[in-house]
């Protein structure tokens, strides 16, 4: 199998570095072989290509089995606009790879309980997934501009959708709801936007007629910024637009207590797309004390749509294996409590207890 690995900017790097690793050693033991080819995605492209996210990483990315992502963007980037800005060449992949369902689960173990900002009672039992629609919305709509004299600009973007645009994610969240444990909340603006009232409108047309042993509910954005801080445990799957995705699911992340543990798959073209929430970080890049968990449950994902069930639920057990253990970055570190480990022994030990759990 053919994997592209684009590590982009700030940590991305570092991780990607202990996910490959990470997969050769369990795809040796497993008999499988992956072939890495690497290049440049973001900022690290703009200064290799002087483009984000050049054709020709583009054409590598559809010819291989599964692209995995870093991080981009950076200060050193941060005076480009527009085409020319590290995240719009993260905007451009998704968008030509059609990934346009983002799987993001969110589950609080008990090891991290007292990470959590909430109070453990508070914490116990969350185990969601959000599923964001990522190559249509308002990060894509047009029209969209800028325009006038300085002093007395405009400035305009578009949210719209299509009806088959909101039919195919919500097929993906009703579908993972029947995995799990059966109930979708889609959360939508319909009090005031009409791009939502249309978004509900399929939503629960789609429901009525394909999926109605799954049990759908709807609420607003704020309510549900809301809940997913009082009572997070009452979500299974929650289904939104990529503006609201994109939120939701940065504060439903930092639940476990660090965003550094929430990986992320998109899903739904001919290629997959696997990268970590986080960002890149550049404050603390190339320090070796990046969190390299959620680029590992990424890669994890990743195994998981490429059929290679057992190297995914090795790098799972992995993962759970160093954090029982007590071992910790420094994002989730508390003194006298756990072992701070840089992100190479985290990725070491998570890799030895992967490799002993892989029948
Ligand atoms: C994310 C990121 C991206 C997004 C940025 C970097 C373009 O925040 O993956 O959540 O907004 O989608
Ligand atoms: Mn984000």
């Amino acid at each position: 199998m053919k994997i592209l690995v684009l590590p982009g900017d700030g940590i991305g790097p570092e991780v990607c570095n202990e996910a490959v690793k990470t997969l050769e050693v369990l795809a040796a033991k497993k008999g499988v072989s992956f072939a890495f080819e690497e290049d440049h995605a973001g900022g690290s492209a703009i200064d290799a290509y002087g483009d984000p996210m050049p054709d020709a990483v583009i054409a590598k990315a559809k010819a291989s089995d599964g692209v995995l992502l870093g991080a981009v963007g950076g200060p050193k980037w941060d005076h480009h606009t527009g085409a020319m800005r590290p995240e719009s060449g993260l905007l451009k992949i998704r968008k030509e790879l059609g990934v346009f369902a983002n799987l993001r689960p969110v589950a609080v173990s008990a090891a991290l309980a007292d990470a959590s900002p909430l109070r453990p009672e508070a914490i116990a039992g969350t185990d969601m997934l959000v599923v964001r629609e990522l190559t249509g919305g308002i990060y894509f709509g047009e029209p969209r501009g800028r325009s006038g004299e300085p002093g007395a600009e405009d400035a305009f973007n578009t949210m719209r959708y299509t009806t088959p645009e909101i039919e195919r994610v919500a097929r993906v969240a009703f579908t993972w709801a029947r995995r799990r444990g059966g109930r979708v909340c889609s959360v939508d603006k319909a009090n005031v936007l009409v791009v939502s009232q249309l978004w509900r409108d399929v939503v629960t047309k789609l429901h009525k007629e394909e999926f109605s042993d799954v049990e759908l509910t709807h609420m607003y954005v704020d309510n549900a910024a809301m809940q997913l801080v009082v009572r997070p445990s009452q979500f299974d799957v929650i289904l939104t637009g990529n503006l609201f995705g994109d939120i939701l699911s940065d504060a439903a992340a930092t639940l476990g207590g660090s965003l550094g543990l929430l990986p992320s798959a998109s899903v739904g073209g001919n290629v997959g797309l696997f990268e970590p929430v986080h960002g890149s970080a550049p404050d603390i890049a190339g320090q070796g004390i990046a969190n390299p968990v959620a680029m590992l449950l990424s890669t994890a994902m990743m195994m998981d749509e490429l059929e290679q069930g057992d190297i995914a639920n090795a790098i799972r057990a992995g993962v759970d294996a160093a954090l029982n253990e007590g071992l910790r970055t420094a994002d989730l570190h508390r003194e006298g409590k756990t072992t701070r480990v840089s992100t190479q022994e985290m990725a070491e030990r998570i890799r030895e207890a992967a490799l002993a759990s892989l029948v």
